[in-house]
């Protein structure tokens, strides 16, 4: 019956993980898929996470309701609108616990593409490669909006206005909330707030990828300016979050969406088709990294502890870009690289070109991804003189 099935190509973020497993030089570097690395390049249990799953009391194995635990859904989209959020206060608001930021995106896709008027989402050059994959199973048409430059390593601002003023009125259009990836560009304040205008006068509908808030900067509101900001200008829309980074989380597939809606009853209506679309996919979801974050999320203390978590990875990163930065440029580097130091979040938009990602895999052993690509998390003071070399070498 399966006969013809067709062998698929691997996934192109995992494949370069398995790779670099398989790779037995004992300098190889991953710089590949977004997890955190200590310093010492190992994965790190965020010690408020460690704490709270000592203390996890009444653990059965129930199961959750179809919208998993209400604590948690609640400290969730507190956390991405602001507990303060008028559209909280006007009980317009709904959120369900998904499989992770992945999950998040598929029932978001499915619910827009059953619900909205318009079935056009509106995708950033370049994104996370699964937005495209989610989108089309869903039925969606994507249409790209520019939002790269390879001249500047920065936001083609112009070219993404332009793009969504040209799109089909009421169009999605699928926004980073912060630390945009693969490039590690966002718009300023003040450009989201342009984004915002546009957005308007042509009726499209915002749907936020959340995955890295607090992750970013280590300060949760300000990594959420643009979902608040979008929030208080009357939008409606739709936010979904991860806590594989921010709670390092990454297996326990804890994520949620967060729907703002015009009123209450719209809210209500949305919550019901939501647990359908949950219902009839995977029929509820799993406990336990969402009960670690609801206990972190519902304790301030545990909540103060978490944000120093967060500003010991955040911190990390930011000091791991200005010592390769200074590394590479110390080693005589010919090009520039303010880049490095200018985007933000876990990855670097690096510019090597493929030839060069080729060489830093087959000579180096640094496994990066094809466009160039690099997890910050991944650079560490024992392998950054190497890393610098390498990269000074390719691009000589
Ligand atoms: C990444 O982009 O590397 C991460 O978001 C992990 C993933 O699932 O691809």
């Amino acid at each position: 019956t399966f006969d013809n099935v067709e062998q698929a190509p691997p996934d192109a973020i995992f494949a370069v993980l398995n790779a670099f497993k398989a790779d037995t030089d004992s300098r190889k570097i991953n710089l590949s898929v977004g997890a955190y690395r200590t310093d010492e390049g190992t994965p790190w249990v965020l010690p408020t996470v460690a704490k709270v799953e000592g203390t996890l009391k009444n653990v059965n194995h129930e199961y959750l309701p179809i919208d998993g635990n209400p604590v948690y859904n609640a400290g969730m989209r507190d956390l991405a609108l602001g507990k303060d959020s008028i559209a909280i206060k006007e009980e317009r608001t709904c959120a369900v616990q998904m499989l992770s930021g992945t999950g998040a995106l598929r029932i978001a896709a499915e619910f827009i593409s059953k619900f909205h008027q318009s079935k056009t989402i509106l995708v950033s050059t370049p994104t996370w490669g699964n937005h495209n994959a989610i989108f089309k199973r869903a039925n969606l048409d994507i249409l790209p909006y520019r939002y790269y430059k390879a001249e500047t390593r920065g936001l083609d601002f112009e070219g993404m206005i332009a793009d969504l003023e040209a799109a089909p009125e009421h169009s999605t259009v699928l926004l980073h909330a912060c630390a945009h990836n693969p490039t590690g560009v966002d718009p300023t304040n003040e450009q989201w707030a342009q984004i915002a205008v546009v957005m308007k006068q042509k009726g499209h509908f915002p749907l936020f990828d959340c995955a890295y808030q607090g992750f970013m900067s280590g300060n949760l509101a300000d990594d959420a300016f643009a979902i608040r900001y979008f929030v208080e200008q009357g939008f409606e829309c739709l936010v979904c979050q991860s806590c594989s980074k921010n709670f390092g989380l990454y297996n326990e597939r804890a994520g949620c969406l967060t729907a703002v809606l015009s009123t209450k009853e719209a809210a209500a209506a949305v919550l019901s088709q939501l647990k359908i679309l949950v219902r009839s996919s995977y029929s509820n979801p799993p406990n336990h990294g969402a009960a670690i974050v609801a206990n972190i999320l519902s304790d301030a203390s545990l909540y103060k502890d978490w944000e120093d978590d967060l500003n010991t990875m955040s911190g990390r990163i930011l000091s791991m870009r200005q010592q390769l930065h200074d590394a590479i440029v110390a080693k005589g580097a010919t090009q520039d690289w303010s880049h490095m130091l200018k985007q933000r979040g876990m990855f670097t938009f690096t510019g090597l070109t493929p030839a060069q990602v080729e060489r830093l895999t087959s000579e180096f052993h640094v496994y990066l991804l094809k466009n160039g690509r690099i997890n910050m998390c991944g650079v560490n003071s024992h392998n950054i003189d190497y890393l610098a070399n390498a990269i000074v070498e390719v691009t000589k």
